[in-house]
């Protein structure tokens, strides 16, 4: 009852203000560091294509008169961004300096006067001490995935120095008060428009982010964030929902994510706590799906074993079916009776199942003759690991114990079972399990994103993924 109240008063909630993570990110100074040099690589490009318009007119000069000038095709050549720091902002995002930035520039001179007289040549310019703020907000958008824009820049140009090849030294003054006036309206114009482009172009970027990342015919991971992203001194945090679903058919588990709190760890650029609801949203999703089941014959039995599934073996167990079912060949059916559930210690991953295994003779009509029932817990640990870009994982068992549920073959001892069901689960059950386990499960993941010095902690309750990222192309 109170169960009932307490999910209806849940429903009416906005999702986005009751729902804790499944999934954790975070980005520290060194993944932010990493995040620095390819925002300058890019800013870098952009400002090289920074169009200085032509500069013509006339203008009289003492001594000479009028003169007609001409300053045409300004190149940049070179655009130098040696030094920028980029600083959290708690609360909102992100804050770009970039300072001593210079660019150089290439161009063409020409002058007429005295009517006739004609003169050209060249120049170099060198912008110094360009300087550039730029504040980026990080949000998240409809679709839960992160987006930056600029909020705010303002770029100053320090000096311009000029030098021209050729001419008269008249020509130098000329032209120095047009140059220095175009070139600081050209770039104080542009600047923050290219900044501004530079960080949009991250957002197509971001938008690779596989808020749902399909894993096989039954289920997919949601990775969109269920909040957005927090930015505190020294990180920002991505909240993600981090859950299971059966493909085409998102139905909720009777549990949900419970709140934990990523390690003070800076030594890697980004860490990643995968919670236990995470991996037991999986249980439920295929649990729900009945995917957790299987029918085991003898050809999936060892050649070489002497236990096979017959009536004969079995027979020598309890005897009633080797009476009453002489010279059949036997199926069990295992499958599971609820959703396992995954527990994380420290070190320790622990999966706990709870299981109906059906025991039938095979008539030599082919139907199925009910022998058994046996309820059977299973308690496995896990080890997970890497394969690629996915988290794999591998079981073995602890312990596994019988109870009987039902026989419609009379009383018998259930212990008898034990090496025979022991074995059908190493041989057997755990191999097939593992199969699907090495196929890993995806992580969330942006664009063309590699992890490098990867290592995986199992924590209380969640598994913490330390990475550096290495993004290409
Ligand atoms: C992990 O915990 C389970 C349950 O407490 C225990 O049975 C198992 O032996 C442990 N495994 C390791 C490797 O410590
Ligand atoms: C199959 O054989 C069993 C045992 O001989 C018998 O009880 C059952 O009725 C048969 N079923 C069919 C569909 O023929």
């Amino acid at each position: 009852m109170f169960l009932c109240h307490w999910l209806a008063l849940v429903a009416l909630i906005p999702l986005t203000l009751s729902i804790n993570p499944g999934v954790k990110v975070k980005l520290t100074a060194k993944g932010l560091e990493y995040g620095r040099q390819l925002g300058i690589a890019s800013i870098q490009k952009k400002l090289k294509t920074i169009k200085v318009p032509d500069i013509s007119g006339t203008q009289k000069v003492p001594t000479i008169g009028k003169v007609r000038y001409s300053l045409t095709n300004l190149q940049i050549v070179d655009v130098g961004l040696p030094e920028s720091a980029l600083d959290l902002i708690p609360g909102t995002g992100v804050r770009l300096s970039i300072s001593k930035a210079f660019i150089s520039l290439h161009g063409n001179w020409r002058v007429k006067y005295f009517r006739i007289i004609k003169d050209s040549g060249s120049f170099d310019l060198k912008v110094s001490d360009l300087t550039i703020t730029t504040s980026i907000a990080i949000k998240s958008d409809e679709t839960g995935r992160p987006t930056v824009n600029t909020v705010d820049c303002v770029a100053a140009v320090g000096s311009v120095s000029i030098k021209f090849h050729g001419g008269a030294s008249w020509l130098y003054n000329l032209f120095k008060a047009f140059i220095d006036k175009a070139l600081r309206n050209a770039l104080e114009k542009q600047v923050c428009t290219l900044v501004a482009d530079a960080v949009s172009d991250l957002n197509p970027q971001l938008k690779t982010l596989n808020v749902v990342a399909k894993v096989d015919q039954y289920a997919e991971i949601e990775y969109s964030m269920v909040s957005s992203p927090t930015v505190s001194k020294d990180s920002i945090e991505l909240a993600m929902k981090g859950e299971f679903y059966n493909i085409g058919k998102h139905q909720e588990p009777p549990f949900s994510p419970a709140a934990f709190s990523l390690p003070p760890e800076t030594n890697n650029m980004l860490y990643i706590g995968l919670s236990a609801f995470t991996a037991n949203s999986a249980a439920f999703v295929y649990n729900t799906a009945g995917a957790l089941s299987l029918y085991i014959t003898d050809d999936m039995i060892p050649q070489g074993s002497p236990i096979r599934l017959n009536t004969k073996t079995f027979g020598t167990f309890i005897p009633q079916i080797a009476k009453r079912f002489p010279g059949l060949m036997m199926k069990l059916l295992v499958r599971t009776a609820k959703n396992p559930i995954i527990t994380l210690e420290p070190n320790n991953v622990t999966v706990e199942a709870t299981c109906m295994v059906t025991a039938y003779a095979i008539q030599s009509n082919a139907t199925l003759s009910p022998l058994f029932v046996l309820n059977l817990e299973i308690s496995v640990s896990a080890r997970v690991f890497f394969s690629g870009m996915r988290l794999a994982g591998a079981v073995s068992l602890n312990k596994m114990d019988l109870t009987l549920a039902t026989s419609y073959v009379g009383e018998f001892q259930v212990g008898a079972l034990d090496s025979i069901f022991q074995m059908v689960l190493k041989v057997v059950v755990i191999p097939k399990l593992n199969i699907q386990l090495a196929k890993g499960y995806p992580l969330p993941t942006l664009g063309k994103m590699k992890l490098v010095n990867t290592q995986l902690l199992v924590l209380k309750d969640y598994m913490l993924i330390g990475t550096d990222v290495q993004f290409m192309g």
